[in-house]
């Protein structure tokens, strides 16, 4: 039997029990890897090498309670995703202040938090992948996105500072912009719009898991340590 391809790595995928972040999961454990997921409430993947975490990545507090218990798993994470984020479309003159407050704390805090305890880890074994999953939105600026779109703009700086932070470690930190793909995330916004935003680009269709889970496979590849501080969008947004 053939050796599968992520058989000897560790992946943490946050947001994994649904939409994007399950996929990205899946593909992970299909390929032989041991996946730890975060997400705020109880797994929807069963898998005997799926370890599922209760972590709310916007408190810094449970990223780190959600590292201490992980840490009873394994001693080491080779790879992650940051793919949980939240959304809420609204004009900025009467978006709730607590919900563009729950953007920074999910969607830039959470990346970021992860992405350093993680690194600690990495360091031991001087090889890691960190892929952030950004969006659209942060090349588009689509109105009533201002905090979305600024956060997912953020994320490929926070990938970029830390691609130097951690080159020495072979530590690498890129970015995936991703378009629009069917999950519960994209049912909030209304089609009419999401469809003229697609329609407008060079490749105007809606993404499909395997857009994606080709670009994680290029960052996650051992043969892309010199590829870094990049952001990858789908759909020719650039
Ligand atoms: N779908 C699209 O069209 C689209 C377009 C551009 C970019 N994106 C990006 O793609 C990624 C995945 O989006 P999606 O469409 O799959 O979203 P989704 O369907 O809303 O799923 C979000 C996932 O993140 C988890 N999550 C949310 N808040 C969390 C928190 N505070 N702590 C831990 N986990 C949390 C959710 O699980 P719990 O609720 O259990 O916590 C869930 O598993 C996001 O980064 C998003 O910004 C999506």
């Amino acid at each position: 039997m053939s050796a599968k391809k992520y058989q000897d790595k560790v992946v943490l995928v946050t947001g994994s029990r649904r939409g994007v972040g399950r996929a990205i999961a899946e593909h992970f454990l299909v390929n032989g890897a041991t996946v730890l997921g975060f997400a705020r409430q109880e797994a929807t993947i069963e898998h005997p090498q799926y370890h599922h975490f209760m972590v709310d990545v916007g408190d810094p507090d449970s990223v780190i309670r959600g590292f201490a218990a992980l840490k009873k798993v394994t001693d080491s994470i080779q790879i992650v995703v940051n793919n949980a984020a939240v959304l809420t479309s609204q004009y900025s003159m009467i978006m709730p202040p607590a919900a563009a407050q729950a953007m920074v704390n999910v969607n830039l805090m959470g990346p970021f938090m992860v992405s350093r305890e993680a690194a600690k880890l990495m360091r031991k074994r001087k090889w890691g992948r960190i892929i952030n999953i950004g969006s659209m939105a942060a090349s588009l600026e689509p109105i009533g996105d201002s905090m979305y779109a600024a956060c997912k703009a953020g994320l490929s700086t926070l990938a970029n500072v830390m691609a130097k932070e951690f080159a020495s470690m072979n530590v690498t930190c890129n970015t995936l912009g991703i378009n629009a793909i069917e999950s519960d995330m994209l049912s909030q916004l209304p089609r009419d719009k999401i469809e003229e935003i697609i329609s407008g680009l060079p490749i105007a269709r809606f993404s499909v898991s395997d857009d994606i889970l080709n670009v994680i496979d290029f960052y996650a590849s051992e043969r892309s340590s010199s590829i870094t501080a990049q952001t990858v969008f789908l759909g020719g947004v650039n």
